[in-house]
């Protein structure tokens, strides 16, 4: 990619050095055809200790940063109710975007996201790294040549381990106000691989109910939804999980096959016969999870995600996941959590 390019590096302004921004400075760090030309935090240890890492500019205030740097796009890791300001605000000052999963709280802030990129004429970007895990991927080319035939059910397990000191460590998680719930966090990576696979969700009926951590969301749920291309889906969700993750899977029953992508990110195949296209004998499994020290995350394809984001901002055709997919998952997020009593 980076040869067939030939196009002067992309300037990255990162905030939020915590637990993902580590991750998109190290990506970047080894992305031949981008630059870190600046990162924010604003907790100044860790905004100094950055800074001097990777020898550049370092800032505790955002607008402080979008005033003095020069850059092309800022990477938006911050907690998820400061996605939805500060895509605007560098919206405003003419950079584009790439924020992380979930792109907001509301689809109302996802609209003011869009509305403000679009009338600054940049890009905006969001990040769904599991659409590249290779199990994935494979899905998503058999289900688009029809090869399961008439989709019947999907059925969706997260059941993963996220300890008391998870929740502890950042002061926005586990609160309703600051991070809405475990289907923006854990949940909204298997929401938009589904969205993706078989449309929007149009109807939903949830339960949750909050087992076994202090917090004020929900640390177990399940959801009964239906999508608009008639397909019947039960996704079912804790952080309660005893010790470490158990599973991250996607199941599909089809007229002409059946799929399982499990592992516990979805990282493995676990069950695949579909009628005329076996699995291939060189499937090379390479996902690995992102590790955070007390917790394994999801997938940790952000190297691909960098990659693509490169390609959009070189004006070619990418397969990055703009705004008004972003908006499709909190869309399904908000119908899913309505009505639900907590
Ligand atoms: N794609 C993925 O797999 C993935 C994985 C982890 C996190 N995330 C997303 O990334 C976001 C951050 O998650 P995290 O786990 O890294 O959180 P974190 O708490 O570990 O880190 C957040 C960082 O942002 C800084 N910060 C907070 N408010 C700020 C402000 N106003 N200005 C500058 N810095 C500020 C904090 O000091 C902290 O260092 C969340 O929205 C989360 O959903 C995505």
């Amino acid at each position: 990619m980076q040869e067939a390019l030939n196009m002067k590096k992309v300037g990255f302004a990162v905030v939020g050095i915590g637990n993902i921004g580590k991750r998109h400075l190290a990506v970047l760090e080894k992305e031949k055809h981008a630059e870190i030309v600046a990162l924010c935090d604003k907790d100044k240890h860790i905004a100094e200790e950055y800074g001097r890492k990777y020898n550049v500019p370092y800032f505790f205030s955002y607008q402080k940063m979008l005033k003095k740097i020069d850059c092309d796009i800022v990477n938006i890791c911050t907690p998820h109710y400061f996605h939805a300001p500060m895509t605007i605000a560098a919206s405003n000052a003419k950079k584009h975007i790439l924020v992380e999963k979930p792109m907001a709280l509301t689809s109302r802030d996802c609209q003011r996201m869009i509305a403000a990129a679009n009338k600054n004429n940049v890009k905006l970007m969001v990040v769904k790294q599991n659409r590249y895990n290779v199990p994935i991927a494979l899905a998503k080319k058999v289900l688009e040549q029809g090869k399961l035939g008439k989709i019947f059910m999907v059925e969706v397990n997260v059941f993963w381990n996220r300890n008391d000191a998870y929740y502890s460590s950042s002061p926005w998680r586990g609160r309703k106000q600051m991070e809405g719930g475990s289907l923006y966090t854990q949940v909204s990576h298997f929401i938009d691989l589904l969205i993706w696979f078989f449309g929007d969700i149009k109807k939903a009926k949830t339960v949750i109910d909050t087992k076994n951590h202090d917090i004020t969301i929900e640390d177990c749920g399940s959801s009964i939804v239906t999508f608009t291309r008639g397909v019947l889906g039960v996704i079912n969700w804790t952080t309660c999980v005893y010790r470490t993750n158990y599973e991250g899977s996607i199941t599909i029953i089809g007229e002409n096959g059946t799929i399982k992508i499990g592992g516990q990110y979805l990282n493995t195949i676990d069950y695949w016969d579909v009628a005329s296209f076996p699995l291939p004998k060189d499937i090379q499994y390479n996902d690995r999870p992102n590790t955070y020290g007390q917790y394994q995350g999801s997938s940790s394809n952000h190297d691909k995600v960098m990659n693509d984001v490169i390609v959009a901002i070189s004006g070619k055709k990418s397969t990055v996941v703009d705004g008004s997919e972003g908006l499709k998952t909190v869309r399904a997020i908000e119908l899913m959590y309505r009505n639900t009593k907590h």
